[in-house]
């Protein structure tokens, strides 16, 4: 089997290594020998997450806010890739607290960068997100090259801005950045999202559950080792070069699910048959919400990735993962 970033690599920078997505990226890359350096603040990951790699030859853990410029680059030193993936993820908190998106994510995707500049470490690898379409793909599902992006969310502001300079650093200062927008993220040990929402309000009360919203949301969701492959796919598959130095692609599946139908399917794997289900809200569940997300993941296709299970699929396998059943 070919390797996750394939021969070239050997020692990975992860940024937000200790959250849901990158401790699964941790999970991936040291059984196939790689070198890899966690860099996190813990303001959201768990240390749980990763201590199980703790004395593996090879991994090492620092813990660290990408805010420090400094202690970046001393930490990235001697890597060969940035896998880039912390930022604040608390997307409704960010409405009380818009600063820390301008923060974790804009001046720390900076100094990242910066970091990279002064370390002499030319790949990047970046999560943004679907959010930065905003009310744009509502209705039509959208492809990489649609706009204007208009951020509806300081969130999505802050991934724009990320998004402008990565494609800036690797313009000016010979970095090569692969960027992608993704749909929603599930399995286990995911510490926010809808499927963590209603599995947690089941568990305090079995007999209702709360769906915020006027309903008829709908959104994209795939499997966390899924988005982690069509990454590395795409940074295997696709080179960058100085005439394109970087890139962006939409990374999801190409169905959506509903969150009525997510609901029934969290209620049947915690056997709760006859829990209620309410709906309360309007069409936004909080402001800043895009209630209904749609991609198009044409360009992964084309390129030859695309994923294995469907969002309905993904969202019971991700349930079951969370309830402990697989
Ligand atoms: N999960 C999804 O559905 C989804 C969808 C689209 C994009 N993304 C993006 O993927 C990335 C990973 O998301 P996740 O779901 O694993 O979220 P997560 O919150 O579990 O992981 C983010 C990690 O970054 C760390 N972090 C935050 N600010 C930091 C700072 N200033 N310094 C150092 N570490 C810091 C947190 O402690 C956490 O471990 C994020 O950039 C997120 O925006 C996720």
């Amino acid at each position: 089997m070919e390797k996750l970033l394939g021969d070239g690599v050997k020692k990975v920078f992860l940024t937000g290594g200790a959250g849901f997505i990158g401790s699964h990226v941790v999970d991936m890359l040291i059984p196939q020998g790689y070198e890899v350096t966690v860099y996190d603040n813990l303001s959201n990951g768990r240390r749980e997450f990763i201590e199980h790699h703790l004395g593996t030859p090879g991994f090492r853990f620092a813990e660290a806010d990408i805010l420090d410029e400094d202690r970046v680059a001393a930490e990235m030193q001697g890597h060969d890739l940035v896998w880039h993936l912390a930022a604040n993820t608390d997307i409704i908190g960010g409405v009380e607290q818009p600063r820390r998106d301008l923060r974790d994510c804009v001046m720390g995707t900076f100094n990242v960068l910066a970091a990279m500049r002064r370390t002499g470490i030319v790949p990047v690898i970046f999560s943004s997100t679907g959010a930065v379409y905003g009310d744009l793909c509502r209705e039509v599902a959208r492809s990489e090259s649609d706009g204007p992006l208009l951020a509806m969310s300081t969130y999505a502001a802050g991934k724009i801005g990320s998004e402008a300079f990565v494609s800036a650093f690797c313009n000016l200062y010979g970095l090569r950045g692969w960027m992608f927008r993704f749909g929603n993220v599930i399995g286990a040990r995911m510490t926010h999202g809808v499927i963590f929402d209603f599995i947690n309000r089941l568990r305090k009360d079995p007999s209702e559950l709360l769906i915020r919203g006027d309903g008829t949301q709908e959104k994209n969701y795939f499997l966390v080792e899924e988005c982690i492959d069509g990454m590395a796919y795409s940074y295997r598959h696709i080179p960058m070069t100085e005439d394109k130095p970087c890139d962006v692609f939409n990374l999801g599946t190409g169905s959506v699910s509903r969150v009525v139908d997510i609901a029934a399917i969290v209620k049947e794997e915690m056997e709760l048959p006859d829990a209620r289900i309410r709906i309360e809200g309007t069409r936004r569940a909080w402001p800043g919400d895009q209630p209904k997300v749609h991609i198009t993941v044409d360009r992964m296709t084309g390129l030859g990735w695309s994923t294995r299970r469907t969002s309905d699929q993904a969202v019971r396998i991700a349930v079951r993962r969370m309830l402990g059943k697989e």
